[in-house]
Order: C-alpha cells, then structure tokens, then sequence
C-alpha cells in the first residue's frame, strides 16, 4: 500500500538518508531542517521518499494521494517520561495545594505516590489494562508517537508486577512503541518508612529477578531526592538493575540538588530527568557525558514550582528533551503540545528547539533514533498532519488549541 501525501505546505524536522543524527545538541537546535512544497510517500509504514513537489515523478504512483495544501507534516511526539499506568485521579489533594499545602507536605502525611500506591492495591489487572489503554489511545490522538510508561505505583512485589504486566500488554495491542521502566524506587511504602535497607533488599532480592525473568522492564528508574532516595541508595539499586540488563532512567533534582544528576551520570544514564534546581555543578557534570537532560515543564506547571533552566543548558551546548511526566499527582495531563508551548513560553526555547527536543531527542531519551524522531527515509511513517497553519511557530504559540488534522502511525 502506497500513499503519496503531496502539495505539503512544509515537512518539518526531516533527515537525510546519508545522516546518522543521534541527537541534537545546543547551538544545533536552533535549525529545524526543512522542506517546502514538498511531498511525502509511504509505502507499508514506513517513509519511501520525501522531497519538493517539482522532483515528484511519475515512478511515485501511488494507491492514495491526499492532498495537503497548507498543512504541514511533522514527526510524532516522543514522550519519553509518563507515568501513564495508574489506578485514580488524585484531583483532592490538587484542592489541597490550592488551599495552601505543598506537594511535600502531602507526600509526608501519606498522600501523593503512597496515594496512588494504595489504590493500586484496589483494582484488579484487567480493570488496570483498560483505563490506561483508554489513556494510551488518548494520547496517540494528541500527536504522540511513542512513549515511556513507569511502575511505581505498586511499591509491592505484586503491585509492581501488576503494573509492568499491564505495561507489557499495552505494547502488544498498540501500533506506537513502548518502552518500561522499573520505578519500585518512588518512594518508600509506610511498612518501611523506618527500614529503608529493607525495601532497597526487597527491590533487589525479590522484584529485580522477577522482573528480569518475564522481561517486563528495559529501564530502571529511581526517584532520587531528598525525603525518597539518597544518592547512595540510587547507587546501589542502578547497580543492581545492570546485572540484569536494565539501564538507568531516573527522576533527580525535582525538588533539591540532591545529587541525582551526579549518581546517574556516574552510571552513564540514559537520561536524568526533571531538573527543576540545577547549578554549574550539574551542567558541568552533564557536559562530560552522553546522559540526556530532561525537563518536564508540565510538572513545574502544574505544581506552580520554577520551571528547568532550558536556556542554561541549551546554551552551555547541552542537548535537551522533552516530555510530559504524565501522571495523577504532578501533571495530569499527556499533552505533548502543551509541553512544547510551556518550553517556549515559560523556558525561552525557540519553536525550533522544543520542536527538536519533542521530536529527535525524545527518541534519544528511548533509544529510537534509529527508526523515529524525524522524517527519514526508511523511518517509521509517523508523523503528524497539521490543519491549515501559516507557520510552525503557531504550534507553540496557539496552546489549547487543536492544530492537528491527522495522526499517522505507520
Ligand atoms: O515525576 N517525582 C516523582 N514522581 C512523579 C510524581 C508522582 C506522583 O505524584 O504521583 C513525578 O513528578
Ligand atoms: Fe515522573
């Protein structure tokens, strides 16, 4: 099957076949690579051919042409942060804030993860399954592409069990790629808020190889911070993940600089996420690695915290990712073209440079660059047809609005 998409306004974030772009750093961000009045071909989900409409030959014949005059085709979102599995909304303790409590004082008198962790115990798999399928399906719709899912929210061997199966069932009945992370690291479950050492053994000795076993992670996650897990602990639990195979992913410096950016380039991760307070220290322990920073402005949004300093770390030649942090208690929302309008008007990206990091280097965050992240010949075909726009500046600049026509996956 081969449809020719023709009379393109503009293909946004394309590639070369000769390059091999990995990911996008600094300076390099502020060029998106472009293609006007162009067409794109597809043939069996994967991108043919794209160029500009005056090389369209006739050897491009194709079963269905649509045209797109005005419309501009881009390459999904790469969500490279959620915690999209979860049992219930937490919109009470969202009263809460508003009524004068911080995250962290929720969080100590047992709401926040712990919260969404007892509620987890309440339902049962298959009831899991369907609501964050329904969620996942959602977000596709929003212009996401591919996405990472946590655990951590069962804080138990079975609760954690449950969550990644559901995981591991949403790969095989969706078109989108997923990636899993291990996060029983989130916080500690009230039975062993006095006995730390315990619950790190439980993660190691018991969930690890189970885990391992039925193959339900590739990544591990920690929530490094002060008041969930020190450095040291962060340490030992990455260390433990490698021994079966599951490369670091963490949450670090959300709340303090508490070390997280450190403990996870010392273990070559693949991306440190969050990064809400972060001084030169942490840039420059960034700068001699190939660790990806990530900011999530929807939490910082959502929480009324300061948002990432993009602008500090895109200057000092950094390359930087995007992504939602979609979860019940910080950000409840998957939309990924409000993340991109919160990098632009909150965190001084250009469009350029939020579209760079929503696109390429999310895909980095999930090791996918090889099959997404641009308009690549030999790529999977998905992207995003946009209505009638009379620029890509308007993708950040209209938030709240629905720009998108059409989500193509493959
Ligand atoms: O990334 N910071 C830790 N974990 C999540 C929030 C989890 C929750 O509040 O349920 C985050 O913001
Ligand atoms: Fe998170």
């Amino acid at each position: 099957m081969r449809t020719l998409y023709s009379n393109i306004k503009q293909i946004l974030q394309i590639e070369h076949i000769h390059e091999e772009k990995k990911i996008v750093k600094g300076l390099d961000m502020k060029t998106l690579p472009t293609f006007e009045n162009a067409f794109l071909l597809v043939e069996d989900g994967l991108i043919k051919d794209f160029g500009e409409m005056k090389n369209l030959t006739n050897e491009l014949i194709a079963d269905q042409t649509i045209d797109c005059t005005g419309k501009m085709i881009l390459p999904t979102w790469v969500d490279s942060h959620t915690h999209l599995v979860y049992s219930h909304t937490r919109e009470l303790e969202f009263v809460d804030r508003i009524n004068g409590l911080s995250y962290e004082e929720i969080a100590q008198r047992g709401g926040g993860i712990l919260n969404s962790a007892k509620r987890m115990t309440e339902i049962n798999e298959n009831d899991l399954y369907e609501i964050s399928k329904i969620r996942l399906d959602e977000t596709i719709a929003l212009g996401t592409g591919a996405i990472e899912i946590k655990s951590g929210y069962g804080l138990s061997t079975e609760g954690e069990l449950k969550m990644l199966r559901v995981i591991k069932r949403l790969k095989e009945n969706t078109n989108i790629d997923i990636k899993a992370s291990f996060l029983a690291a989130h916080t500690y479950p009230l039975a062993y808020r006095e006995n730390h050492a315990a619950y790190i053994q439980l993660i190691i000795d018991e969930m690890l190889p189970l885990v391992a076993k039925e193959n339900l992670a590739d990544y591990m996650d920690v929530f490094c911070e002060k008041g969930f897990f020190s450095p040291d602990e962060t340490d030992q639990l990455l260390e433990a993940g490698y021994k079966y195979g599951l490369k670091p992913k963490i949450h670090a410096n959300q709340l303090y600089n508490s070390g997280g950016v450190q403990v996870g380039v010392k273990h070559q991760a693949i991306s440190v996420d969050h990064l809400e307070t972060m001084d030169d220290e942490e840039v420059n322990c960034l700068l001699n690695s190939n660790t990806i920073p990530t900011l999530l402005p929807g939490a910082a949004f959502f929480l009324a915290m300061h948002y990432q300093p993009a602008r500090k770390l895109i200057d000092a030649g950094l390359p930087v990712a995007l992504a939602s942090d979609y979860n019940p208690g910080s950000c409840p929302s998957a939309n990924m073209n409000f993340i991109l309008s919160l990098a632009c008007t909150q965190m001084k990206m250009t469009p350029e440079e939020a579209i760079h990091a929503c696109t390429l280097n999310g895909a980095a965050a999930l090791e996918l660059t090889d099959t997404l992240g641009s308009i690549k010949i030999g790529k999977k075909a998905n992207f995003i047809l946009t209505k009638p726009i009379s620029s890509y500046a308007l993708l950040p600049y209209y938030y709240g609005n629905n720009l998108i026509e059409e989500v193509v996956i493959g």
